[in-house]
């Protein structure tokens, strides 16, 4: 029985050492080796090539190596098995400091102050709201998007969240699907995405919805896209960052990664580009929840963190 890692992008040999060491009875495989496909029980994949995990009759779970699992749906040769994501406090907590570090940015207006520094320019700004001035609506109302409304909450931020389902959070105000959409995001001067990319969420931060923000508030409307970068459509937010309506958006994710050299996001002065690292899968914790949801399958345990195909997410 063996663990098959298939990735791009990431650096493989650092996960295999991880996942030898928490499993050490069980042989660790990758794509670029010759490998036995019938003793592949398991799969963990970040990215994989579509079309190479085909041809492994005794699969039993694919599990991602992060929290999104778009990548997985992406291949339509994917075999059938269960699939687990990525839910780890490690992560959690690292997205949670992106979007706090992120919105404390737009509060303190310290993108300005950055931009003062090189022209030696001592000017301050009198209008400074307080946290309590500032409402954040958190898209995605999921794992990452509570942990960070909480933390957000606790700095004194006026949070809203928005899903797919109704839920009550005790000092969020909370919306849900297409009826609660109008009314959250003209509550929203820093507009939070943490969506999974699904067949209903591709392209959701559009013209539309970047003109149903509020235009009323002390400081905004700000977009951070931490989500996916199919959820956005480029063109749009730079139209609406010329336009004035949107006063700055910081994006972690990109309809193409790497960002293209020539995207006007790179250069643009109302925009942060930070390369898809908001909430890294760091081998040493992801490899121990993976391990576990191994053994958990092993001593006959139902798997953890299953996703809906279905759903998408
Ligand atoms: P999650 O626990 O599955 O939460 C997803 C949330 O989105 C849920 O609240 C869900 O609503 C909501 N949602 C889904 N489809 C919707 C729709 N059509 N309309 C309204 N709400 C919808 O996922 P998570 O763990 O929080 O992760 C969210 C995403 O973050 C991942 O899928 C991934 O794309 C992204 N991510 C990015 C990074 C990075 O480094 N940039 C790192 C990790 C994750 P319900 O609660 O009603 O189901
Ligand atoms: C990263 O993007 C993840 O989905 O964990």
């Amino acid at each position: 029985m063996s663990l098959l890692l298939a990735m791009s992008g990431w650096h493989i040999e650092d996960w295999r050492a991880r996942f030898q060491a928490l499993l050490p009875e069980m042989p660790i495989v990758t794509l670029g080796e010759p490998f036995d496909r019938r003793a592949v029980h398991y799969v963990a994949s970040w990215k994989h090539p579509p079309g190479s995990l085909t041809g492994l009759p005794n699969l039993a779970a694919i599990f991602s190596l992060g929290a999104g699992v778009d990548f997985l749906f992406a291949d339509d040769k994917l075999p059938e098995a269960p699939i687990a994501r990525v839910v780890d406090p490690d992560l959690t907590t690292r997205m949670s400091e992106y979007v706090v570090l992120h919105c404390l940015m737009y509060l303190r207006q310290q993108h300005r102050y950055m931009r003062q520094q090189p022209a030696k320019l001592w000017e301050d700004d009198r209008d400074q709201p307080a946290a309590r001035a500032l409402r954040v609506g958190i898209m995605g109302l999921g794992e990452l998007g509570l942990d960070a409304a909480r933390k957000l909450k606790a700095i004194g931020f006026d949070v809203a969240g928005w899903s797919r389902s109704p839920k009550s959070v005790e000092g969020l105000a909370t919306f849900c699907g297409e009826d609660g959409m109008r009314a959250f995001l003209a509550r929203t001067d820093i507009l939070v995405s943490l969506l999974p990319l699904t067949q209903e969420t591709r392209g959701i931060i559009n013209a539309d919805l970047l003109d149903s923000l509020a235009q009323d508030g002390r400081l905004g409307p700000f977009l951070i896209n931490a989500g996916r970068g199919g959820l956005q459509v480029e063109a749009d937010i730079l139209a609406a960052l010329d336009a004035g309506t949107l006063k700055g958006a910081t994006l972690d994710v990109f309809e193409t990664e790497p960002l293209p050299s020539d995207s006007p996001l790179w250069s643009h002065p109302l925009v942060t580009v930070t390369p898809h690292n908001a909430a890294m899968s760091e081998p040493e914790a992801i490899a121990s929840l993976i391990a576990q949801q191994i053994r958990r399958m092993e001593a006959g345990e139902p798997l953890q963190h299953v996703v809906d195909p279905a759903r998408g997410y």
